[in-house]
């Protein structure tokens, strides 16, 4: 593939919504971006203390973060804000300070809840540290999606949201075309 993206699900429940949608979304990309979920669960908590000598789980997703030239965030919302395992991988991969690998890697953030408004208050505070990563991040159109009826029986994106989420991942290929010279420029 000539584009390949990182995805970070905000969920480690193994029948979670959110990987569901993940793999359901990466099915209606075309075939010169693959999608690669990169593992969060076992990472450390992070302490600043560690920063001289992460771990290899660190280590890892640091690896995982530089081969990209995209990201792809999923998440739930877990109380009116973005969940602690997301929130550690962020941090993680952000330090040691000037050290980041997150930063000019284009990104996209969607999520999926049970409830009513669909985890668009995660989604801001997830946006707030991504601008300040400096992570070039899609804006529109916006992806709240309720789990109920998402789904077809084959694990697709049903009917209902096909054609909304279809016009998502276009617009999300053109925005890691256009912003993916940065990032692939700062690995070399
Ligand atoms: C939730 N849930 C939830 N939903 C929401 O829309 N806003 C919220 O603030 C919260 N808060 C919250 C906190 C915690 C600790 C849990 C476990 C759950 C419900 C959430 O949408 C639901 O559990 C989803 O199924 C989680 O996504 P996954 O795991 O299915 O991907």
């Amino acid at each position: 593939s000539r584009y390949r993206i990182a995805v970070v699900v905000g969920s480690l429940r193994r029948n979670s919504f959110n990987r569901r949608f993940a793999h359901a979304l990466a099915r209606l990309a075309p075939p010169e971006f693959s999608f690669e979920q990169i593992k969060i669960g076992d990472l450390p908590l992070y302490n600043q203390d560690d920063d001289d000598d992460p771990a290899d789980q660190v280590k890892r997703l640091k690896a995982d973060i530089t081969a990209a030239d995209g990201l792809l965030f999923v998440t739930p919302e877990y109380n009116r804000s973005v969940p602690g395992v997301l929130k550690n991988a962020l941090d993680h991969a952000s330090r040691p300070y000037g050290e980041s690998v997150w930063k000019d890697k284009p990104a996209g953030v969607v999520g999926v809840s049970v409830g009513a408004i669909g985890t668009a208050v995660a989604q801001q505070h997830l946006r707030n540290s991504l601008a300040y990563l400096d992570v070039p991040t899609l804006g529109q159109p916006e992806v709240f999606l309720k789990a109920d009826g998402l789904f077809d029986d084959d694990g697709n994106i049903g009917e209902g949201r096909r054609a909304f989420l279809q016009d998502w991942m276009d617009r999300f290929v053109a925005w890691v075309e256009r912003h993916a010279g940065g990032a692939k420029r700062e690995s070399r």
